[in-house]
């Protein structure tokens, strides 16, 4: 009767959501058109080439499938180009405290991300290893907010999908929470993250209190 959490990268456990946000507005400038936070909202949680999708249609343009390939690539060149600098100190406050509370509950915790970059990323900030496992860009066909990311990580935790806690920062992924029949935690604006079952401006409101909490309510 165990509880397993699926924790989201981009914007959870790290703000690397600021680092695509400017490659993604990098690219509109070059393309000619405005690109706003609010646009980036649609994006978070969106796979590259889905979110490509969305910023041309932002734009209201059409390119060729070359110029295309083209684009992100370049757009990930960018965003590399923070990556490689970040360290533990980019890890989100309230991080690593609840990392340790679920270990002293004995609660396993894989990551969910729509990213190619997770496993790079989280080796970066040294937190790789503490992951039971890593469900990323690479291992899914079907972007958020479908819960094909979410379903998987539960296979991996070895659990119901019922059985799950889902950490998200983006609408999609907490639409994909939802469809994947798991608990949402929307981490960020709550008007954003409306459709989320508990809403936390971030990691360090989460107590170790409504954990037990939560987990008891599950059984
Ligand atoms: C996450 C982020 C998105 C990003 C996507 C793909 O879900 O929230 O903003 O576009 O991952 O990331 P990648 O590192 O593969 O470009
Ligand atoms: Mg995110």
């Amino acid at each position: 009767n165990k509880t397993g959490i699926i924790f989201d990268l981009d914007g959870v456990i790290v703000d690397t959501a600021k680092y695509h946000f400017l490659a993604w507005k990098h690219l509109a400038d070059d393309l000619g058109f405005e690109f706003t936070e609010a646009h980036n909202e649609l994006l978070k949680g969106v796979s590259r080439v889905r979110s490509l999708e969305i910023l041309l249609d932002i734009g209201k343009m059409k390119l060729s499938e070359e110029k295309k390939q083209e684009i992100l690539i370049s757009k990930n060149e960018d965003y590399l180009s923070y990556i490689t600098k970040m360290g533990p100190e980019e890890i989100l406050p309230g991080v690593t405290e609840l990392l340790d509370t679920l270990d002293g509950l004995g609660i396993q915790y894989v990551l969910g991300s729509a990213s190619k970059n997770a496993t790079l990323i989280l080796k970066k900030v040294n937190l790789f290893d503490r992951f039971t496992g890593i469900v990323d860009g690479n291992s899914v066909s079907k972007a958020k907010p479908d819960p094909e990311v979410f379903l998987l990580g539960a296979k991996m935790l070895n659990l119901k999908p019922e059985k799950c806690i889902v950490f998200e920062d983006a609408i999609a992924g907490v639409e994909a929470a939802n469809a994947a029949n798991m608990i949402s935690l929307g981490i960020g604006d709550k008007q954003t993250l409306h459709k989320a079952d508990f809403n936390f401006k971030d990691l360090t409101e989460i107590s170790p209190d409504f954990i037990k909490t939560l987990i008891k309510k599950q059984k």
